[in-house]
Parts: structure tokens; C-alpha cells; sequence
């Protein structure tokens, strides 16, 4: 087991990468602890759960919303939490954003953790202290940052995982080699068979890089004022594309780690080599490298990334590759990005 600490100006968080989830007793505080999860995860670990009152939403986005987190807060005071009592959210992204909002807002604020169950849990979601729900289609409009106390990531329960959730967390992990290691990405293109068959010693070790990357920047830039921005590599033209083609998170971020490799071509910052080979191990993890395979509507996609947040004026803060292993974040004018 290796822990990884993250120190923000919000608190202090450990993820326990490799631990297991029979142990989650021995991080909870001796106060009253109070489980949110979600029906499919309950299915699968109820009977490994630790002793504890459970509420339980339904699987998916839909539960991301500001209403299921007041039925939390609701369900909260009719078991008679108070301000110490401790939330312990046990399930994938969806799960992890909703608890985490509920404990950052009930009472101003309880303390939280998570056991992440899903590898885009593991390897994204849990780290870096942002809990955020939707509004009217608004994804994370709505949220905090908070720190939760830990995360615990065992690779045995992303055994119950269907295939299409596992391979969507794939994308988060090549976009972190992307963004800051050269080596993890060639440990990737070697390890790519096991990856899709789930070897835990392989998953193991790219969540703990994954995790070691991404709360290195958060440290750096908890807001997201500078370096955090690395993160949404991928992300800009990939949430247009999963909001337009409501294809996965993982799916739409591949797409977007595609466009961007190839805009950094056209940018020269990216060798033609590199492209290719960014392309292929997207393939070989059975990732899509196309918006085409799911719709025709180029320009929708285009208008819906420029509404994008991120836009100033007549241009967006894009993030380049510099080769495999390092980006950059720079203004794109969108009449130029509308050539690509
Ligand atoms: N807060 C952040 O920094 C951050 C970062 C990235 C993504 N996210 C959010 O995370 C969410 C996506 O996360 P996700 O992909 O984990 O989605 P999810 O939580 O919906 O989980 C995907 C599916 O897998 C099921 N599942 C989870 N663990 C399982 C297990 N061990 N066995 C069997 N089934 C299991 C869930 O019930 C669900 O049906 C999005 O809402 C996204 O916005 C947040
Ligand atoms: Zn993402």
C-alpha cells in the first residue's frame, strides 16, 4: 500500500492507493459515519460494507444534481447526523462528486472520504477536492472545493466493473502520461494487453502514477488558476462531443486527446511520429479517435465547445501537447481552431 498525501489551502487528503477495502475501518473516526452509494455498487460490496446506515441513488449522472444532494442533507438529519458525523462515499465519479457536495454543504461542512470503485474514479475523480453537481445540463456548475480526508482505491473492485466503464478510464490515464510522463506513456503501449485484461499489479501501478500526477498539480493550483489547467487536455472539444453525441466521459475524452494531438501537429509541437503513435494506443485500447463514428454534426460540436467556459473573447485557452509527456496552455483564436 502506498499513501499519497495532497496538502491544499482546503485541508488535507490521503489517497490509499492499493489498500484494501476489507480495512476501510481503520481510517473512519470513532464518530457516527453515514454511507452514500450507488444501487449497482450496493449490489456488487453490500455485504463488505462496514457497519453503518446506507443511502443509496440511482446509478448515473442523472443523480448529480442539487436535489438528490438536499434528499441527502434530509436523510441526514432524520438519522440524527450533526457536525461531526463523517460521510463515506463508496462508488464511482458520480458517487464521489454527490457525497462530497453533500458533506461540504450539510451543516457548512462535514468531514468525508471515499472508497473509489471505478478506475475513472480511482484515477480522476477522487483526487483534488472538487465536488460538483449539474444544473439544468450544466455539468459541475454547481460545487466546492473540499478536500476529503482520504480515498481508498482497491484494484479488486474494479474486477466487477462493466467493460465499457473500465475502458473509459483508460483516457484519463493516457491523458495524464500526456500531460507529465514520457516513460508512463511507453509503460502503457507496453502493458496495453494487460490493461484491457485487467492485471491488477498493471492498474495498480498506473493508478498510483495517475494519482501521483494529478495531485502534484493540485497542490501546485487548487483553483485552477495556472497549471491545473493542464488537466483539461482532451477536454475542451471532448465535453462538446459528450454533450452533442452523449457519449461517455472516457469516450469523448479520447476523442478530444485525438484532436488535440492533432492540433499540436498542426501547431509544431508534436511530431507526426508522436501523433501516430498517440493514435494507435488509443486504438489498441479499444478508445475512439473520431466524433464520425457517433454523429455528422461537426458544427454543433464546434459551437458547443466554443460556449465552452474556458473562452475569452475571440479565442479559447487550449492545451497543446509538446511532444509525449509535457503541454502547454495556449490561446487559440477560433477561426483558426475551425480549420482543424
Ligand atoms: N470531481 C472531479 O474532479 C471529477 C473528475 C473527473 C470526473 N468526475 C465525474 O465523475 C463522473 C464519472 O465517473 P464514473 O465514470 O466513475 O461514473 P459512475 O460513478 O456513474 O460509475 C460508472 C458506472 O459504474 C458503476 N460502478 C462503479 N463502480 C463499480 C464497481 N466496482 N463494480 C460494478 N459497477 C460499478 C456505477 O454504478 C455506474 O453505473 C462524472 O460525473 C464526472 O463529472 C469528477
Ligand atoms: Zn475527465
Amino acid at each position: 500500500m502506498e499513501r499519497v498525501k495532497i496538502k491544499t489551502t482546503t485541508g488535507e487528503s490521503e489517497v490509499l492507493c492499493d489498500e484494501k477495502f476489507e480495512n476501510i475501518g481503520k481510517y473512519l473516526p470513532d464518530t457516527s459515519v453515514f454511507i452514500i452509494t450507488d444501487k449497482n455498487v450496493e449490489t456488487h460490496y453490500k455485504k463488505r460494507f462496514p457497519e453503518y446506515p446506507v443511502y443509496s441513488v440511482k446509478p448515473g449522472e442523472k443523480s448529480k444534481t442539487v436535489q438528490v444532494a438536499a434528499d441527502i442533507c434530509k436523510w441526514l438529519l432524520e438519522m440524527g447526523a450533526d457536525r461531526k458525523s463523517f460521510l463515506l462515499g463508496i462508488g464511482g465519479g458520480v458517487v464521489c462528486d454527490i457525497a462530497g457536495f453533500a458533506a461540504s454543504v450539510f451543516m457548512r461542512g462535514i468531514d468525508f472520504g471515499f472508497v473509489a470503485t471505478s478506475l475513472l474514479a480511482q484515477v480522476d475523480a477522487s483526487v483534488g477536492g472538487k465536488n460538483g453537481v449539474n444544473l439544468d445540463g450544466y455539468k459541475n456548475i454547481v460545487g466546492t472545493f473540499n478536500q476529503p480526508k482520504f480515498v481508498l482505491c482497491d484494484a479488486n473492485m474494479l474486477k466487477t466493473l462493466p467493460k465499457e466503464e473500465f475502458i473509459n478510464g483508460f483516457a484519463e490515464i493516457v491523458k495524464h502520461a500526456l500531460i507529465a510522463d514520457a516513460d508512463m506513456f511507453d509503460y502503457i503501449v507496453k502493458n496495453a494487453d494487460e490493461m484491457r485484461s485487467c492485471n491488477k499489479k498493471v492498474l495498480e501501478y498506473l493508478v498510483l502514477k495517475s494519482v501521483k500526477i494529478k495531485a502534484e498539480i493540485v497542490m501546485a493550483d487548487e483553483r485552477e488558476k495556472n497549471v491545473r489547467r493542464k488537466l483539461n487536455l482532451g477536454h475542451t472539444w471532448g465535453h462538446a462531443i459528450e454533450k452533442v453525441a452523449g457519449i461517455s466521459h472516457g469516450k469523448a475524452v479520447s476523442i478530444g486527446l485525438a484532436y488535440a494531438a492533432l492540433v499540436s501537429l498542426e501547431k509544431q509541437l508534436l511530431s507526426k511520429k508522436d501523433l501516430d503513435r498517440i493514435v494507435s494506443l488509443l486504438k489498441t485500447l479499444e478508445l475512439p479517435i473520431s466524433f464520425r463514428e457517433y454523429t455528422s454534426e461537426a458544427t454543433i460540436i464546434f459551437n458547443a465547445m466554443i460556449k465552452d467556459k474556458k473562452k475569452t473573447d475571440d479565442s479559447i485557452d487550449f492545451v497543446l501537447m509538446k511532444g509525449i509527456g509535457s503541454v502547454v496552455v495556449e490561446k487559440i483564436q477560433i477561426n483558426e481552431l475551425k480549420n482543424y
